[in-house]
């Protein structure tokens, strides 16, 4: 299929601004990259390492699903599917762990937290600890190295995991002769930190976040939400250092984001200006938010969707597995 960037976002957590802006829209940017074919998925296999409730953990995977549609994800460009859909990946998962060391997977950065945090609370190191999340890596590896990827885009938190991937193949391809492609990451170094309500980081684990597809005047309450300082409206304002501002400059448009430096620099009230954040985010989210509220109410047309990308996804993955199941001579 060409050179290939692929990506996955495990079913977790509800998405937020911060989640689009640094991992949802530069993915569907690359997507259209020419000479690049793209294969983005719902990671769920990796989400049931963490999510034990069923209701939740299908209302979350629909929610991954409907967000990389209701942004604009063409699935007719992109092959796109659901990670358990496509079995071959978790026959790889199996060959790989047998070239896999468990230092290395000791050495992997959130199994290691677990045993940091376990450590100071006195706890046994792996209390908590299922053998889904300490295998993450090697499943993470089978996902790109099924497809020959060449490019993985991701967050910096994910960077270990594809260097894992490039380490496994490489001991695969060491073994057995050329195999595996090896996988680079790409980290989004040029986008905004998001600021959240509390101007830290937008992070579900800071709850701090808005959520991407929040109702209008829930969207207007939490904007209402956002700190600021004791100013009074004539005070001339700083841009550079306003969570307001630096949300503002994600929506509007280059005219409106010079118009508003203007306001702060003469004087806006934090009441206007966040009335102005809200019209240019609203503006944005209408369109993209009716259209997630349509899939999630039909999720049979979502599984239609991932169905088809999945049949896509196997038939470039069956031809490959039973070529490394031939060199290491499984029967095929
Ligand atoms: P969270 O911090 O809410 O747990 P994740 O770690 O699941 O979010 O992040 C998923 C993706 O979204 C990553 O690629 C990450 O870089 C990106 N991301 C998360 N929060 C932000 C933010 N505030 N600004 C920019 N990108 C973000
Ligand atoms: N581990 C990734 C995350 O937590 C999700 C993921 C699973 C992934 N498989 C992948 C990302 C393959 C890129 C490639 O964000």
């Amino acid at each position: 299929m060409g050179r290939t960037i692929l990506t996955g976002i495990k079913p977790t957590g509800q998405i937020h601004l911060g989640n689009y802006i640094g991992a949802i829209k530069p993915a569907l940017d690359l997507a259209v990259l020419p000479g690049y074919k793209s294969a983005y998925f719902v990671a769920d296999y990796h989400g049931l390492t963490q999510i034990h409730n069923a209701e939740e953990f299908r209302q979350l995977s629909y929610g991954i699903a409907a967000t990389w549609l209701a942004l604009g994800l063409d699935p007719e460009k992109v092959v796109f599917y659901r990670q358990s859909d496509v079995p071959d990946i978790f026959e790889l998962n199996w060959i790989l762990s047998c070239f896999s060391s468990k230092g290395l997977m000791n050495r992997a950065h959130a199994y290691k937290a677990s045993v940091e945090r376990n450590k100071n609370s006195e706890k046994d190191q792996d209390f908590g600890v299922n053998m889904g999340l300490y295998n993450y890596p090697i499943l993470m590896a089978a996902d790109i190295l099924m497809f020959k990827t060449e490019v993985v885009p991701v967050g910096k938190d994910q960077v270990q995991h594809v260097e894992i991937a490039r380490d496994i193949a490489e001991v695969f391809n060491h073994t057995y002769g050329e195999t595996f492609l090896l996988p680079e990451y790409k980290i989004q170094e040029d986008t905004a930190v998001l600021p959240g309500l509390d101007g830290r980081k937008m992070s579900k684990s800071y709850n701090n976040t808005i959520p991407l597809f929040e109702e209008p005047k829930k969207l207007l309450k939490l904007i209402n939400k956002i700190k600021t300082d004791s100013l009074p409206p004539e005070a001339p304002k700083d841009p550079e250092h306003s969570p307001i501002f630096m949300l503002y400059k994600e929506f509007a448009s280059e005219i409106e984001v010079e118009q508003m430096k203007e306001q702060y620099l003469t004087g806006i009230s934090w009441g206007d200006a966040k009335k102005e954040l809200f019209n240019v985010m609203n503006r944005f989210l209408e369109e993209p938010r009716e259209k997630y509220n349509e899939l999630m109410s039909s999720p049979e047309k979502i599984d239609e969707i991932l169905r088809e990308g999945a049949e896509k996804a196997r038939s470039i993955t069956t031809p490959f597995l039973k070529e490394i199941k031939s060199k290491v001579w499984i029967y095929v």
